[in-house]
């Protein structure tokens, strides 16, 4: 049984209808991506997901079913103990979202303390051993930095190691390595396909690049306008799938079609 059930949604912002009629199921432990121009609706749909729409945007047609709930209708205790616990968001720039002036450890201090009650020392504990768990070295310095003070590659993970702390079904990446090199890059994708092989979590990933979607992606979505254009298990989208959209964006990655991808 799917672990979420995207059934048929509307999103609209105000009076305009931005995504229509989108459909997407996810099983546990799969990776799925979704792909599309810039404009065509990929950050709305996992917003949506996680009720986190800005001002103004609501999902007006379907349900978004997780574990047989509708997660349209949680209240907001409901989704305060869901979120970052079984569910959890990574964003395309995390040390943006980080508070520059507050040490990293503070800052992983105050997440750990908002969703369960233990002490700053063991929540500090606790941050330091996820930081460590995604490889970053010298932890305890990572702890003692402000986010400046870091490469964009270790905030990057940072943010992932906090998305992570309650090894969460389902994590969301909207563009999580959009902003790095392409050899962090690599490791970041690799990092969050091990965190699937480790923990089992279904993650859903937002990608421009169809070539981090076809390295990493079980399923692949492909957006476009709002509306989903095409959809199926990799191998189909990357070689049978005869959408010419898909066709289009496949043909526009020189390297794919050769083995590796990142
Ligand atoms: N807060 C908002 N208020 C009104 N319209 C919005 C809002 N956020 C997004 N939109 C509109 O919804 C459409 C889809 O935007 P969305 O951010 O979901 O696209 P995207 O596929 O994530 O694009 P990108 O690749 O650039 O991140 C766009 O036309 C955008 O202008
Ligand atoms: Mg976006």
């Amino acid at each position: 049984m799917a672990l979420l059930d995207i059934k048929g949604i509307d999103v609209s912002y105000g009076k305009s209808l931005t995504v229509k009629n989108c459909s997407i199921a996810l099983d546990p432990a799969k990776i799925c991506s979704v792909v599309g121009e810039s404009g065509s609706g990929k950050t709305t749909v996992i917003r949506a997901v996680l009720g986190l729409l800005p001002g103004g945007g609501s999902v007006t047609a379907g349900d978004i079913v997780y574990e047989n709930r509708s997660l349209l209708k949680l209240s907001k205790g409901e989704w305060r103990s869901l979120r970052g616990r079984d569910i959890s968001m990574i964003f395309q720039d995390s040390g943006a979202m980080m508070n520059q002036t507050r040490l990293i450890g503070k800052s992983f201090v105050e997440y750990i303390r908002t969703h369960e009650s233990i002490s700053k020392q063991d929540a500090w504990k606790k941050g330091a051993e996820m930081l460590g768990r995604m490889r970053l070295p010298d932890p305890d310095r990572i702890m003692n930095s402000y986010p400046f003070q870091l490469s964009g590659g270790m905030r990057q993970r940072v943010g992932i190691a906090m998305g992570m702390t309650y090894q969460p079904r389902l994590l969301l990446a909207d563009e999580p390595t959009s902003a790095l090199d392409v050899t962090t890059q690599a490791q970041i994708v690799r990092q969050m396909m091990e965190l699937r092989d480790e923990y089992g979590t279904s993650i859903i990933i937002v990608t421009h690049d169809i070539g981090v979607a076809a390295y990493m992606a079980d399923h692949v979505v492909v957006m476009k306008d709002g509306r989903i254009e095409d959809q199926g298990e990799r191998g189909y989208i990357l070689n049978d799938s005869t959408n010419a959209y898909t066709r289009k964006l496949i043909k526009a990655v020189p390297s794919l079609g050769g083995k590796r991808y990142v």
